[in-house]
């Protein structure tokens, strides 16, 4: 019988450091979508588990992923999201061009020693897939598509790159990002936790992991017991992109930043197709089925994470309903050891 993760890989600070180095450096990491950085000046503001991070489209056009890390005394320079001309650290007014050189230090002309170039903001890979913007600390990491080959067929003639967002809803999450994650990643709970909403129409024991040995994703496919209910499909590409496709034109992005082992921040984020935005009812169904729905989870949420610190706390048991919590733990060992 497989079993999960030891209860201490929950609530460890040792552990989320080691995380840090082994799961999230090197890893692709969604922070937005394409349509959230379209114009010059955009950026976004993440926290890529402990480092702060911005992307940007600069001048040129082009998409930039930098340390959102002044080079003078280590301030965060931006915050939230908008549209500026260049970024200015508040501190000191350190000024970086959307493309992180540094353009600008106050009274620093004839300081000896002083070279802007040797300041400019390192920069992390960015790449798009399916419209999220994702970056990489490992400016030659290997691209994300080609690892999601076996995952195309799952998604064949879904445009989530045309995909625009009518709703989102902040969460924060005082427990770790795993138990968020295999909440997501299994519907064995929903005869428990949604008996009154997802269990009538998509049954948990009809739900079906689809996983691929040594492929960094899984998915959860659901049949709907239920004429003109749209089956859905839960995506987890590892570690931290987890759209839900609600066949055929809608989707659910849970948008988490891990801020530490005991700590981070969802944030449902609601989209339909483009063709669709003006359909009202179909925008309510999918707005407020979430909200619902992930009020209902994170009940257990809670509750498995208060159980993880308990002395009495083991690995999981997991069930063939559970295959893709299984698929998971064997990529987060593999990418620990
Ligand atoms: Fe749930």
């Amino acid at each position: 019988m497989p079993r999960g993760l030891e209860p201490r890989y929950y609530v460890d600070d040792a552990v989320f450091a080691l995380e840090r180095e082994r799961v999230f450096a090197g890893s692709w990491i969604p922070v937005c979508r394409v349509e959230d950085v379209a114009e010059p000046g955009d950026y976004v503001t993440y926290d890529l588990a402990g480092d702060p991070i911005v992307v940007t489209r600069t001048r040129a056009g082009e998409l930039a992923a930098l340390a959102n890390v002044c080079r003078h005394r280590n301030m965060v320079i931006m915050r939230g999201a908008g549209n500026a001309p260049a970024l200015q650290c508040p501190y000191h007014q350190w000024t970086y061009a959307l493309d992180g050189s540094l353009t600008g230090a106050p009274q620093t002309a004839g300081v000896d020693g002083f070279d802007t170039a040797e300041l400019c903001l390192p920069r992390l890979a960015v790449e798009t897939w399916q419209g999220f913007v994702l970056v990489n600390t490992d400016v030659d990491a290997a691209p994300l598509a080609p690892q999601l080959a076996g995952l195309e067929p799952l998604l064949a003639g879904i445009r989530l790159d045309e995909m625009v967002r009518v709703g989102s809803i902040d969460w924060d999450q005082p427990w770790n990002w795993k138990v968020t994650f295999e909440n997501y990643a299994e519907s064995y709970h929903h005869r428990g936790v949604h008996g009154d909403t997802l269990q009538p129409l998509f049954p948990g024991e009809r739900s079906r992991p689809c996983v691929e040995a040594g492929a960094p994703w899984m998915a959860l496919d659901h049949e709907s017991t239920v004429e003109g209910v749209d089956p859905f499909l839960v995506l987890g590409i590892y570690p931290l992109l987890w759209p839900t496709v609600v066949r055929p034109d809608a989707m659910v992005w849970l948008k988490i930043a891990v801020h530490g082992a005991a700590h981070a921040t969802l944030t449902t984020e609601v989209f339909v197709h483009e063709s669709r935005v003006d359909d009202e009812a179909h925008v309510a169904f999918q707005v407020d089925g979430i909200r619902e729905i992930n009020a209902q989870d994170i009940i257990p949420n809670r509750g498995v994470f208060a159980g993880m610190a308990s002395r009495y706390a083991v690995p999981a048991t997991l069930l063939p309903l559970e295959g893709a919590v299984d698929h998971f733990t064997r990529w987060y060992l593999a990418r620990m050891a």
